[in-house]
C-alpha cells in the first residue's frame, strides 16, 4: 500500500515514542488509581510533563477538563508501564463486564491490557502463544461488540494510533468486526472468526527484521521483497495446527491483494479474493494511514476516508469502502 506522504515526524516524536506508552484518558474512568505517574502532552509541547504522581488519584472531572483542553492520552514512562500493565490485566475481566462504561471505552482498556503481552508473544519463535492470546482477545471483542451499539467514530477516537504491531492488530480487529456487522456478517461466530483473522493478519511480519519494518528511508528491492513475503509467511505459519477456517487463513494470505490484480503475493483479481480478505484490506489500509509511521505523520480522518474512496475499485472493494465510510460518518 502506498499513501500520500505527509510531513515527516521530528526527533522529539521519536523520543516520546521510545520513552513513553500512551493510555487513553478514559482508562481512568475504570481505574481511578493506576499506581503509576501519569504525564500529559499538549500539541505545542515537545515532551510529556508530569500531570499527577502515582499517589494522587484522578477524578472524572480531571478527565473532562483534560479532554476540553484537547488531550486524548496519558503518557506513562516505559519504565513504569509494566506496573500499570499488571494492574490492568489483574482486573480486566471485571472491567470488561462493567456495563456502566461504554463498550468502545472498554475496548480501549482491552487494547491497553493486551499491549505488552501481544508485543512480546509476537516475537517468540513459535506462534502458538500469539495465536492463543489473539483467540482470547477475539472472544472479548466479540462479546463487547455483541449486544451494545458501538459508535465506530468514537471507537476510532479512543483507540491508539501509534502503529506498534499490537496496536495495529487490535485496531484492525475492532474495525473489521464493525465493518463485518455493517456488511451483514453479523452472526456471532463470523464476527469472532473475523476478529481473530484480523488480529493475526500481519503475523508474517515476525520474520521481517525491525530495521526493515521501521526504516524511514527508501526500501531497497531486497527489503521490499522481504515485506512482500509476509502474507505468505504468515499463512504458512498458521495453516497447520492453529485451527483456523479458510476465511481466516485467506485474511492472512490475501490482505494485500488488490481488485485490479496488482497486489501480492500472487496478484489475484476481483472475486478471486476472499470477501473476508477484501473486508480486512479496507480497515488495514485505513488504520495504516491514520497511524503514525517513522516516515510520515498520520492522516486526519477526512483525508483518510477520501484516500479510501480514491482507491475504491482498483485497489479496494468499492462496496466495502462505501460501507466503512458510512459507518465512520455516523455520529
Ligand atoms: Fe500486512
Ligand atoms: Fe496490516
Amino acid at each position: 500500500m502506498t499513501a500520500t506522504a505527509a510531513a515527516p515526524r521530528n526527533d522529539h516524536d521519536e523520543r516520546v515514542r521510545r520513552d513513553y506508552r500512551c493510555v487513553p484518558l478514559d482508562i481512568v474512568r475504570l481505574y481511578h488509581d493506576l499506581g503509576v505517574c501519569l504525564y500529559t502532552k499538549a500539541e505545542d509541547q515537545d515532551f510529556p510533563r508530569l500531570y499527577r504522581s502515582s499517589r494522587i488519584a484522578i477524578t472524572d472531572d480531571d478527565v473532562n477538563e483534560l479532554r476540553r483542553r484537547g488531550h486524548r492520552w496519558f503518557y506513562v514512562p516505559v519504565s513504569e508501564y509494566a506496573a500499570l500493565d499488571q494492574e490492568v490485566k489483574r482486573t480486566l475481566r471485571d472491567k470488561l463486564c462493567d456495563q456502566s462504561v461504554a463498550p468502545e471505552e472498554r475496548f480501549a482498556v482491552l487494547q491497553t491490557a493486551a499491549a505488552v503481552e501481544l508485543d512480546s508473544a509476537f516475537h517468540m519463535i513459535k506462534c502458538e502463544r500469539f495465536v492463543d492470546l489473539s483467540r482470547s482477545i477475539a472472544k472479548d471483542i466479540n462479546a463487547l461488540f455483541g449486544d451494545d451499539a458501538i459508535a465506530p467514530r468514537r471507537l476510532f477516537d479512543l483507540v491508539q494510533h501509534d502503529f506498534y504491531t499490537f496496536t495495529h492488530a487490535t485496531n484492525v480487529a475492532g474495525f473489521a468486526t464493525l465493518l463485518a456487522d455493517g456488511v451483514g456478517l453479523s452472526d456471532s461466530a463470523s464476527r469472532e472468526q473475523i476478529a481473530l483473522g484480523a488480529l493475526l493478519h500481519d503475523i508474517g511480519k515476525r520474520f521481517i527484521p525491525a530495521r526493515v519494518l521501521n526504516k524511514s528511508g527508501k526500501l531497497s528491492d531486497e527489503e521490499w521483497g522481504q515485506i512482500r513475503m509476509h502474507p505468505q509467511r504468515g499463512y504458512e505459519d498458521l495453516c497447520e495446527g492453529a485451527g483456523l477456517s479458510e476465511g481466516q487463513l485467506m485474511m492472512v494470505y490475501s490482505h494485500h491483494e488488490r481488485i485490479d490484480g496488482q497486489g501480492y503475493p500472487v496478484g489475484m483479481v476481483g472475486d478471486e479474493i476472499h470477501p473476508w480478505a477484501k473486508l480486512l484490506a479496507v480497515v488495514d489500509v485505513f488504520d495504516a494511514i491514520t497511524g503514525a509511521r517513522p516516515y510520515r505523520a498520520p492522516m486526519k480522518i477526512g483525508q483518510a476516508l477520501a484516500f479510501l474512496e480514491r482507491n475504491a475499485g482498483a485497489h479496494l472493494d468499492p462496496d466495502m469502502v462505501q460501507c466503512w465510510i458510512a459507518l465512520m460518518n455516523k455520529t
